[in-house]
């Protein structure tokens, strides 16, 4: 959807449908940067459309909708920063809600670790505070950066931001060499009504809680605005460091302590899971006076020695855990239902609801799942919150826990109006009018368009250029999706001849959305790179359902030509057993993940298009093993950290395509450890042991041009 960027000779009524517009779109927006891993507006256009949404509410201040995207919740990374590599990777904390986890979060670690329940082992506990994650880079004392948690990996350098804050110190005495300084920027809660009593008074965007002033007052383009803001921080941890703080968590906190910074007040040590729920109910006691907002209390383990042999996961540290206060409830009107139409078709009803305020958000949407959730019963007749169905106009009670996507938990039948109607859940897609059908046993309607559902197709297509599939720079989703939306692209095939076709059309691209020359041929370029390409980045690309990441590599691996996975699919589509049998007897493949593959190719319009793209690319051919040229065939591989150029299936597929063995954890039996940042315990143990340790620069150096 393209906006004006002129406001001149606007009425009322124009202005009143584009805030209409706008603040359904980015409502949609919102809903999809948090629900899933493919959102459908990039940061630029979210925030493009937040100004435009801003600009219409100072000009027509009458016309400011109760639901208006400026006091919404969610505000996507702006393209306004440059952008910072973290040393370190800055992670997530994963949950626990009820005490029984904490039990359990004391017990694995014992576990892990071989400490008896006898043995004595410590925790510190502290609040979780309901800000953003800062992370802040003193060299020599002098503080050179400050970043934006970002994507973890990534962030947002907003160093001259930070500068402004009373609790970030400029320089520090006696401190390491290098020193990250990480912790949350917050804003006390009567700052925050302050601010936005202010706001008011001069007309300007209403923030809806304190995490997000805080939030919009860090990633401020102008550092004056951000001075002008009451911003505090607290310092809870640390990323790279040239020589450590302490022995211990609590020590360290120390440390940050005695260098000027803020730290919590109420952190404590506990002997145990008994006493870190003591201090959790104190705390949660305390939770109105604090001041601030916090969303529950955070476990580490203390010892730091413990902490490395701890690690991580993928995005979570094991020695860490954050014990959440109880989910948020409150009722509402349920407005509409929309349903909105996914990469396989699925058709998902989000509901509409009347702006409302969930412990300290302002929801105006939250999903009803599938046909079954509105109806309140589901497949096998089981009741729903007691079988009441959902019905628009009803008086709907919202359940929102941390970050997940708001949902409606019950309804008030007595507030039902008289004239509600049972939800109709649509037979055809909104999108295309194609019949939506279910399958037995599944919840999920899916529209049967496939590829002329134009929503599918965009959907697909963002899939397509993804990170792990083609991951062409320059072509993300935005641009993919607009290349469709102006009927460049409607498969991926139409990738590819891009550039040819690109001639006629440049003058009209150049004047709508602003491509050049340069920057044209910089994409054709880029696509021109991933012409040649692995066989299970193909294969994961095209999108078919079920086949993710790893099944496509092991697939890939077990046919290792493209003409071979063809033939296999031909002969398994006219039901030869054997191939059927081959294809499921893959380990790690099934039968839904293979009937979903044989479809795939045996569709005509599907595998048409399939051999429309294929036609245009070298795919790269996975090669048998053959121990005479591999020089890791037979060993025993370990991949940790986090790996930057390739996945984790990939690299164990590949792996175990030269005839490695991939294992989990590190043993004497371990030949080779590859460590990508992050890495922790298995890093150490290798160490110890003396194993053969590389980056990930190295082990794809050792594997060239297999
Ligand atoms: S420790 C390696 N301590 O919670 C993990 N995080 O859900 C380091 N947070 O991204 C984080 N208060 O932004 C830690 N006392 C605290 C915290 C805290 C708030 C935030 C932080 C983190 C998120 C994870």
């Amino acid at each position: 959807m393209s906006f004006d960027t002129d406001i001149t000779g606007f009425t009322d009524t124009d202005a009143k449908s584009e805030l209409g517009q706008l603040s359904a779109l980015l409502a949609k927006a919102n809903m999809d940067y948090h629900g899933s891993d493919t959102p459908t507006l990039d940061d630029a256009e979210f925030d493009r459309l937040k100004q435009r949404n801003a600009a219409l509410e100072t000009a027509f201040p009458h016309l400011v909708r109760a639901d208006s995207p400026s006091v919404q919740v969610g505000a996507a990374p702006s393209d306004g920063f440059s952008k910072v590599t973290h040393a370190v990777a800055m992670l997530s904390l994963s949950n626990a809600f009820e005490d029984t986890d904490v039990e359990e979060f004391d017990a694995r670690i014992r576990k892990y670790l071989g400490i008896s329940s006898s043995e004595p082992l410590a925790f510190t506990a502290e609040p979780k505070i309901d800000g953003l994650s800062l992370s802040l880079r003193y060299e020599n004392g002098t503080l050179v950066q400050a970043a934006t948690r970002g994507d973890g990996s990534v962030g947002e350098n907003v160093t001259g931001n930070a500068r402004t804050l009373s609790d970030v110190p400029h320089v520090l005495e006696n401190a390491p060499d290098v020193l990250e300084v990480r912790g949350e920027v917050y804003m006390a809660q009567s700052d925050f009504d302050a601010l936005n009593a202010a706001q008011i008074a001069k007309g300007a965007k209403v923030f809806a809680n304190p995490r997000n002033a805080a939030a919009g007052s860090l990633r401020q383009l102008d550092s004056e605005i951000t001075r002008s803001r009451p911003l505090r921080f607290f310092a809870y941890a640390w990323g790279e460091l040239s020589t450590p703080l302490a022995d211990t968590q609590k020590g360290a906190i120390d440390r940050l302590d005695s260098f000027g910074f803020s730290t919590n007040p109420l952190t404590a040590l506990c002997d145990g899971p008994t006493a870190m729920i003591a201090h959790y109910r104190q705390i949660e006691q305390q939770r109105a006076s604090l001041g601030y907002d916090i969303d529950g209390v955070v476990y580490k383990v203390d010892d730091l020695a413990l902490q490395g042999r701890l690690g991580f996961r993928s995005t979570t540290p094991r020695w860490a855990v954050a014990h959440k206060f109880p989910a948020e409830l409150a009722w509402t009107r349920l407005d509409g239902i929309d349903i909105q139409v996914g990469r396989t078709g699925a058709l998902s009803p989000v509901a509409r609801l009347q702006p409302v305020n969930v412990g300290g958000v302002v929801v105006s949407n939250a999903t009803l799942h599938n046909e079954d959730y509105i109806s309140g019963h589901g497949a096998k007749g089981e009741e729903i919150r007691g079988g009441r169905d959902v019905r628009v106009g009803d008086w709907v009670q919202i359940y929102r826990a941390g970050d997940v996507i708001p949902k409606i938990a019950d309804v008030d039948l007595s507030k039902r109006p008289d004239d509600a109607v049972a939800f109709q859940f649509p037979s055809v897609c909104p999108e295309c009018g194609s019949l939506a059908a279910r399958e037995a046993g599944d919840a999920v309607r899916r529209c049967t368009g496939g590829m002329i559902c134009p929503a599918q197709a965009i959907e697909n297509l963002k899939h397509f250029v993804s990170r792990g599939a083609f991951d062409i720079d320059g072509l993300g989703a935005k641009q993919v999706e607009q290349f469709h939306n102006d009927g460049w692209v409607a498969e991926p095939a139409d990738i590819f001849t891009l550039r040819d076709r690109f001639g006629q059309g440049l003058q009209q691209l150049k004047n709508r959305d602003g491509w050049g020359d340069k920057s044209a041929n910089k994409l054709f370029d880029a696509i021109d790179d991933k012409r040649k390409i692995g066989f299970g980045r193909v294969l994961f690309a095209l999108g078919i359902r079920h086949i993710g990441e790893a099944a496509s590599n092991l697939i890939a691996a077990h046919y290792g030509t493209w003409h071979s996975l063809e033939t296999a699919m031909d002969l398994a589509a006219m039901l030869e057993g054997e191939a059927w049998d081959e294809l499921i007897g893959i380990d790690g493949v099934g039968s839904v993940m293979a009937g979903s593959l044989v479809h795939a190719f045996g569709q005509n319009s599907e595998r048409a298009a399939i051999d429309r793209l294929v036609a245009h690319l070298e795919v790269a051919e996975v090669k048998p093993v053959d121990a005479s040229d591999s020089p890791v065939a037979g060993k025993t591989v370990v991949f940790t950290g986090t790996l930057e150029l390739m996945s984790r299936a990939e690299a164990k597929a590949k792996a175990e395509s030269l005839g490695a063995k991939v294992s989990g954890s590190v043993s004497a039996k371990t030949d080779i450890l590859v460590a990508g940042p992050g890495a922790g315990s298995k890093a150490k143990k290798a160490a110890d042991l003396g194993i053969k340790t590389m980056d990930e620069a190295g082990w794809l150096d050792l594997i060239k041009g297999l």
